[in-house]
């Protein structure tokens, strides 16, 4: 829907003219998948699909919230702020605002129309998305003199409380910091990051969604973060300077390695070799070695399937078809995993008939209908003043 229809809804909804439009991507990860949180490296780039929020303040110190997507509206003021169960879509704004009120924040009401053009349950970060958004229209409206990083913190912790995801940081830095053309090579430790520039010419990102649907308040999601957090609780008894699974070297895997159950040790050891490969990747496409690239990607998914165990057999066999498919360099589910989508790293030429072969083979095997995305490397978050004449 483009700005001139939106306008129009948000007059027809709340009887006046939004004073602000803010637009923050979803994104997708290049590589580098459960990383973040174990205080290591990724490699996303933000995604051209927006969350829309048109906005103006109102003076009521009500939060008023209508979202198009489920045509529903919603509203909240600053006293008490709980999750609501009844419209979850709104815990987003809710989780933001206390966040935000919680750091000391003077903020007040404000009438919000929300349109998402990013694909929900695919892994593409549509909450990171909508929280990026709603900060932003807090900042700009209230004129809040917030750094960005502190804006991530606390989408995160909103993330965290108010929806229950024990998310790291990805997706909130993504949407914000993100750069045309470029993807962001991210510290999750120091959260210093470099842009890397996406020499790609004639090969292009195709994203697949499995059509799964990830559900990342399922317990998987957070269940693997607490094994890690294990793993580093007995890994710390041997190597104390071992605090997040970053800093464990791959002498220590091999040496206290066998001090793990099984089952950690797996989630150790992708953890480990994911980081090399996020390292590895951005040397490689620094220099232009998209071949490379693509090969690190194809191991990264089996990776996250033996070891990490997030892939599942629909993700499994988009992989595959695009391994036997020529001009595919790469294919690695991306996100958290347990549904949604794969990238493929494909050469301009091939894409139609690696969909097709998709189409065909996937629909077969799995009786589902999978979409496509195909997704420019695109710039992050942005806010715009609105003129409008009355
Ligand atoms: C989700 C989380 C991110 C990250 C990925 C897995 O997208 O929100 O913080 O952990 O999963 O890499």
């Amino acid at each position: 829907m483009n700005k001139e229809k939106l306008i129009k809804q948000y007059k027809t909804i709340y009887k006046k003219f939004p004073t602000h439009i803010i637009r923050a991507p979803g994104r997708v990860n290049l590589i580098g998948e459960h990383t973040d949180y174990n205080d290591g490296f990724v490699l996303p780039i933000a995604i051209d699909r927006y969350t829309n929020m048109l906005v103006s303040k109102n003076y009521n110190e009500k939060i008023r919230l209508f979202d198009l997507k489920y045509k529903e509206k919603e509203e909240f003021d600053f006293k008490d702020i709980e999750p609501s169960q009844q419209k979850k879509w709104s815990n987003y704004q809710r989780g933001i605002a206390k966040a935000l009120l919680d750091a000391g924040y003077n903020i007040g009401g404000m009438d919000v129309l929300i349109f998402s053009e990013v694909p929900e349950g695919a892994g593409l970060s549509s909450s990171a998305s909508i929280e990026i958004a709603t900060l932003l229209s807090f900042k700009e409206l209230f004129e809040l003199e917030i750094k960005p990083l502190e804006m991530i913190k606390h989408a995160r912790k909103a993330e965290n409380e108010f929806v229950g995801v024990q998310c790291g940081i990805m997706d909130q830095f993504a949407s914000l910091f993100s750069k045309e053309g470029n993807a962001l090579f991210i510290d999750c430790r120091s959260l210093e990051f470099q842009y890397v520039p996406l020499f790609i010419q004639g090969y292009s990102f195709l994203v697949c969604n499995s059509t799964v649907k990830r559900k990342l308040t399922d317990s998987s999601y957070n269940q693997r973060r607490q094994e890690c957090r294990e793993a580093v609780k007995i890994l710390q008894k041997y190597v104390p300077k071992i605090k997040a699974l970053r800093d464990v070297s791959f002498d220590d895997l091999e040496i206290y390695g066998s001090f793990l159950p099984d089952l950690l040790k797996k989630r150790v050891e992708h953890i480990v070799y994911e980081n090399e490969r996020v390292i590895q990747s951005y040397r490689e496409l620094l220099q232009e070695n998209i071949e490379r690239f693509g090969g690190l990607m194809y191991r990264s998914h089996q990776s996250l399937k033996e070891l990490f165990e997030v892939s599942t057999d629909e993700l499994d066999l988009l992989v595959e078809i695009g391994m036997n498919e020529s001009g595919v360099l790469g294919a690695r589910l991306t996100g958290a995993g347990f549904g949604g989508c794969v990238i493929y790293l494909v050469n301009n030429s091939c894409i139609e008939h690696l969909k097709e072969s998709i189409l065909d083979v996937y629909k077969r095997k799995m009786g589902l209908i999978p979409q496509f995305y195909e997704l420019v490397p695109s710039n992050g978050a942005v806010s715009q003043k609105l003129r409008l004449e009355f």
